[in-house]
């Protein structure tokens, strides 16, 4: 199978676990967005969904999911998303689709949170090999982007975050801010890292999803393999 079939697998299995009348958070990359097809394809009645970004809004509403906004959804039932990186525990990265702030607070608004990944990404006994995204507020970003190289080096970890860029511009997230990816290879203590990078005034979030994914649904050559912390 190809890394694309199995993300197409893992969605359709995450789709199974949607009933009528749920809420549902959908993620946002192209491993959600066989997700979101697959749950437009399944026509369950009455469900309700929250975007994690507005790609993904923009798709839903193609394929005539309703939607509503986070404020409105109360507690949402079931998030599907994507990851960049499973670790340890599921610990994840995210982030790689600049998605990382919306994708967060849907996840921590989200009863339940289920990660959906191709074999590349089966849970591994470290975290780090995917640089780790991180949103910085836009005025000051350079500076702010120093004090995390800082932060970095107190953690243990040799890297510097380097501004993320497309088409040779800064890319921007649908906050409008900015995204520093940090080249961490081994991230010793992701929750410690992660607090202080919390801390830095200009960042605004960072890609550790930590403790909050219930299972990973990973595609493999094998079906798709049930994974928990
Ligand atoms: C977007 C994300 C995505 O979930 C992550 O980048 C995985 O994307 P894909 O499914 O395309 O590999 O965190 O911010």
């Amino acid at each position: 199978m190809t890394a694309d079939e199995q993300k197409r697998a893992a969605g359709e299995a995450a789709a199974a676990l949607i009933a009528p009348g749920m809420t549902v958070g959908l993620g946002t990359g192209s491993t959600a967005a066989w997700f979101v097809k697959a749950l437009a394809a399944r026509a369950v009645p009455d469900i309700r969904a929250v975007a994690t970004s507005e790609a993904t809004a923009e798709l839903a509403a193609s394929l005539g999911i309703p939607l509503l906004d986070l404020d409105s959804a109360g507690v949402i039932d079931l998030t599907v998303d994507g990851a960049d990186e499973c670790g340890p525990r599921l610990a994840l990265i995210k982030g790689g689709g600049a998605a990382l702030l919306r994708e967060k607070l849907v996840w921590e608004a989200s009863a339940r949170c289920v990660v959906i990944a191709d074999a590349a990404k089966t849970p591994a006994p470290t975290l780090g090999r995917f640089p780790l995204p991180i949103e910085v507020v836009a005025f000051g970003h350079a500076s702010t982007a120093r004090r995390i190289d800082a932060v970095l080096a107190e953690a243990g970890i040799a890297a510097k975050a380097m501004l993320r860029l497309k088409d040779g511009r800064p890319v921007r997230t649908d906050g409008g801010n900015l995204i520093y990816d940090a080249p961490c290879g081994v991230i010793p203590d992701p929750a410690a890292l992660g607090d202080a990078l919390k801390r830095l005034t200009g960042v605004v979030e960072h890609g550790l999803f930590l403790n909050l994914a219930e299972r990973a649904l990973i595609g493999t050559d094998d079906g798709v393999k049930t994974y928990q912390p």
